[in-house]
């Protein structure tokens, strides 16, 4: 085993992050970084430094964490996932959605907000499952308050929902999620290579994850979520992000660019 592939078992096994999911040169580019902030110049020597300092294996996690998120994240998907929320809200019946690896919970939150702005959407119809393997994220996508910062801008990641204020309180630099809001949101843990399939949903989103998993992983978590859908249901993945060609058969295109998918058929 070379030396860079010992840091990434000793990480896997002593620090918990399980960095055999992970794309290596993602892994690199964060580790390097580290490192450089560190002034160390080897993996050897960098594996040493982290079996001794707790606080520089506080700060690797913190570095190999990707919980980057926003409100309406690609403003352009948005304006299709409503055309798809009122068309599957349009019958009357009861619609399960799926936010699967939510970090923070604004996408979630998003789809949520959407139901309560677009009056063409009927938001007493809607149930939304958000989902993620951080216990950390989840508690603060539970408490849903979220701060504009120096490099976040809450209010702009709003703007593609028309009179935002309407729905989310804002204080300042505070902007507070209500309660009738998160009401339609639940909350769980659960990983997408381990846990189980969900049944009969009719959208699920699972955006900007995959880009940071390897190939290897990357199929069965969409196996995954495929199997979690029912037949007619949508599914949206990242702009940057491809299904691989076995489950593709599986599903019609109905917006090439924005990666927005209608499940067609069961492919075994
Ligand atoms: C970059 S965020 C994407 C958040 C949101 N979907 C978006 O597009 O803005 C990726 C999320 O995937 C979660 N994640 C990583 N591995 C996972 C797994 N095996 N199962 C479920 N979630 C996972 C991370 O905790 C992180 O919150």
């Amino acid at each position: 085993m070379n030396s860079f592939d010992t840091l990434l078992s000793f990480i896997e096994s002593e620090l918990g992050f399980a960095t055999s999911h992970y794309d290596s040169s993602y892994l690199d580019r964060r580790i390097s970084s580290r490192m450089r902030r560190t002034g160390i110049e080897t993996y050897d020597r960098y594996r040493q430094r982290l079996e001794t300092d707790a606080d520089e294996r506080t700060a690797l996690l913190d570095a190999l964490s990707v919980n980057v998120t926003s409100f309406f994240r690609n403003p352009d998907v948005w304006a299709e996932v409503r055309r798809v929320l009122r068309s599957l809200t349009e019958s009357g019946r009861h619609v399960k959605l799926w936010s699967a690896a939510c970090s923070d919970g604004r996408e979630p939150y998003s789809l949520a907000l959407l139901a309560f702005a677009d009056s063409e959407i009927d938001e007493t119809k809607i149930r939304i499952t958000a989902t993620d393997i951080d216990r950390e994220v989840l508690a603060k996508a539970r408490h849903g308050v979220y701060r504009s910062t120096r490099t976040t801008d809450i209010a702009e990641q709003l703007e593609p929902l028309d009179g935002y204020e309407r729905f989310v309180q804002r204080d300042d630099t505070e902007f507070r999620v209500p309660d009738r809001v998160k009401r339609l949101v639940e909350f769980e843990r659960h990983d997408l290579i381990h846990g189980r399939s969900k049944s009969d949903f009719d959208f699920v989103s699972c955006r900007n994850l995959f880009i940071y998993i390897n190939a290897e992983h990357k199929l069965p978590m969409l196996q995954t979520i495929t199997d979690s859908l029912r037949t007619g249901g949508y599914l949206v993945i990242g702009k940057t992000e491809t299904l691989p060609d076995v489950l593709k058969e599986g599903y019609d295109s109905i917006d090439k660019r924005l990666r927005i998918y209608k499940k067609t058929i069961e492919v075994e």
